[in-house]
């Protein structure tokens, strides 16, 4: 089965009660059990609910993986895989990540005594030369949030094998259908369901999938004792978007493709950021693990009045910190989704007060060229 066929069709999409043509919201918090010592698959939402385990199925199918978990939200599921470092442990994090999951590794891992180094994540021997005895995982995304740098994922894993040492990817960005990381040597990958997956920028969700039964395990006993669950609202709505995605991507990845092209075209702006560009320092390794450059883009302005311009004349993209949606969606990560990182950090990253980040959404390309390039002038 081809992946717009399963999108609609591999997983729990009809209702086995009733035959309604979409899985139930069981919104019920609780389940009856015949008796105390019995109960019919489900007995309370945070350990498992019908809904969810519909998303579950569904993310398992999109990963082809054994096994899949939802979450309340991509940070909820971030925060459940790093949870499986130990004090005295150590971890390798690309220099390049979301500032969210960089503002958690600073409030919660580092005060629990897990130490790590942070790597430029397009150079493989910056990875190996950062491991130590205690090096227990590899935390990374490809491509990364805001700069699309991009990492080998197949010569990372390799070199995490060696030395036993996990990987996991956030694939936000690409999302299952854009590059499958399990079948390289990632042992779990992350996404925000939050964008791409529901692609309708009402929900809030994370997933995670795997094909190693021990970390399943953990990974399920910190979804029920952390309590960050998708909510039974959130995945049924999930369910929905989901359904889509296969034609939502086409459209937005061949906007971006375009939009990239033709912001290089631009005098005012300096440097664009897409890895389906063939002038893109990763370009090469991105052809080999991905099968598109993706629907995010980034680029730089030359000055803050630029930068003030473009927000204030862009008439077609909504101007918000998320990404994914079916509507463009422009954002200034400075101030946005970096904005928990501090200053010195997002400047070494690369992340300037003038770089801007755009999602491109299914709209007319037309329009959405000539609304950058009126809002550029
Ligand atoms: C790459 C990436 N990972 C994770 C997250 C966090 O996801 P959520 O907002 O669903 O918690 C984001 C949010 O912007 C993101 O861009």
């Amino acid at each position: 089965m081809k992946m717009n066929t399963k999108l609609l069709h591999a997983y729990p999409v009809i209702c086995k009660e009733t035959g309604a043509s979409s899985i139930p919201k069981f919104q019920a918090s609780t389940f009856h059990q015949p008796d105390a010592f019995n109960h019919e698959g489900y007995n309370y939402t945070r350990f498992g609910n019908p809904t969810i385990t519909a998303i579950e199925e569904c993310i398992k199918t999109l990963e082809d993986s054994k096994y899949g978990l939802a979450f309340s939200s991509g940070m909820a599921a971030i925060n459940a895989v790093l949870f499986l470092l130990s004090q005295g442990d150590h971890f390798i994090l690309a220099k390049n990540i979301y500032g969210g999951t960089f503002q958690t590794i600073q409030e919660f891992l580092v005060r629990f005594g897990i130490e790590y180094t942070m790597v430029d994540e397009s150079d493989v021997s910056a990875w190996e030369a950062a491991i130590q005895p205690n090096t227990k995982m590899i935390y990374l995304e490809s491509p990364s949030n805001p700069l699309l740098t991009i990492t080998d994922l197949k010569a990372v894993s390799k070199l995490a094998k060696q030395h036993d040492i996990l990987v996991a990817c956030d694939n936000t960005f690409m999302t299952p259908l854009g590059q499958e990381t399990l079948p390289i040597g990632i042992d779990i990958v992350i996404h925000s369901g939050t964008k791409f997956i529901n692609g309708h920028s009402d929900v809030i969700a994370g997933l995670v999938a795997t094909n190693d039964e021990a970390l399943h395990k953990q990974l399920k006993i910190h979804q029920k004792a952390l309590g960050g669950v998708l909510a039974v609202e959130e995945g049924w709505l999930l369910l929905r978007g989901v359904k889509t995605m296969g034609l939502r991507m086409e459209r937005s990845i061949e906007n971006a493709q375009q939009l990239a092209e033709f912001l290089q075209t631009k005098k005012q702006v300096k440097h664009v950021y897409y890895p389906g560009l063939p002038t893109h320092p990763g370009y090469a390794i991105h052809q080999q693990q991905a099968k598109n450059g993706g629907a995010v883009l980034s680029f730089d302005l030359e000055t803050q009045d630029q930068v003030e311009a473009l927000f204030k004349n862009c008439k077609v993209p909504i101007v918000a910190v998320s990404l994914g949606g079916v509507e463009s969606i422009l954002s200034l990560p400075w101030l946005m989704s970096h904005a928990a990182m501090p200053e010195e950090e997002r400047l070494k990253m690369g992340v300037t007060p003038t770089l801007v980040r755009l999602s491109c959404g299914i709209e007319d390309i037309e329009d959405l060229i000539a609304d950058l390039d009126q809002a550029i002038q």
